[in-house]
């Protein structure tokens, strides 16, 4: 039988079986006035959702997993959160895998080298009253990947360890509250940042920018005090990028 989860005090943690999405869950328990500091997990997911509007292949043996969270931030600074969960996955997936296969790309996956082993989904929900229930929404490859992915995935298994999703889940909780307190509610994005970016691939290289509305390319130059990507453009001219799937050159990638 697996481990009970420990948790920082003022946090919970309910476990469930089979859930739509438990990014859905959390919110069910937001709009029912929760307080807040809320995990929820999940055997599968029939509804796992993923980024822009994707599904998120969701079988046992993987981990799924949200947390709720009250905030009285905006927007901006809510984003910064992505960055929060990325590095905390690194770290707990340091416990079974060589540091330098682990790489985060932007704006927030955990590659193992160069292949896409965990999805975030940050999602925010504004109230009148000024406060947001925000729900990071995390899924790792534990035992399984799909194959019909953009970007070739794997998991942990393929990688020759078996871990079990809540005891790597207790890992990512734990990594999660640390850098939260290392954040300040964005006092010390900066630090965030350059920790970030001491981990990242393709800074300084010449990347695919895929938008919804718009396909790019240009230099990586960096990452900006909000967190958003500046590209060099070939015509010389910067561009800020909130929201877009990058393809490295030289990649895992199946096609941009
Ligand atoms: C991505 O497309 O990369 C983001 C995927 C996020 C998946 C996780 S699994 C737990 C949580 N519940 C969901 O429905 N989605 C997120």
């Amino acid at each position: 039988m697996a481990k009970p989860v420990t948790l920082r005090a003022g946090y919970r943690h309910i476990d469930l079986d089979n859930v739509i999405s438990t990014n859905s869950i959390a919110y069910e328990h937001f709009e029912n006035g929760d307080p807040g500091k809320l995990w929820i997990t999940a055997i599968q997911q029939s509804g796992g959702k993923g980024s822009r509007g994707r599904n998120w292949v969701s079988v046992p043996g993987n981990l799924y997993a949200s947390l709720l969270l009250i905030s009285k931030l905006k927007p901006d600074r809510i984003a910064n959160l992505s960055f929060i969960a990325s590095l905390a996955l690194h770290d707990a997936l340091k416990n079974y895998l060589p540091e330098d296969s682990i790489t985060l790309k932007w704006p927030n996956d955990v590659l193992i080298n160069g292949k896409k082993i965990s999805g975030i989904l940050l999602e925010n929900h504004p109230c009148q009253n000024g406060k947001s229930g925000v729900i990071i929404g995390i899924g790792v490859n534990c035992n399984s990947h799909p194959t019909d992915t953009t970007h070739t995935a794997t998991d942990l298994k393929e990688l020759g360890k078996n871990v079990a999703p809540l005891e790597l889940f207790q890992h990512l909780a734990a990594n999660i509250n640390k850098y939260l307190e290392i954040w300040d509610e964005g006092n010390n994005f900066g630090t965030i940042r350059q920790l970030w970016l001491d981990k990242a691939q393709g800074v300084g290289e010449k990347i695919f920018v895929k938008m919804p509305k718009q396909e790019v390319s240009g230099i990586f130059e960096r990452i900006d005090e909000q967190g958003l990507l500046i590209l060099k453009t070939t015509d010389n001219n910067h561009q800020r990028i909130s929201t877009a799937d990058i393809f490295f050159s030289n990649s895992n990638q199946k096609s941009a």
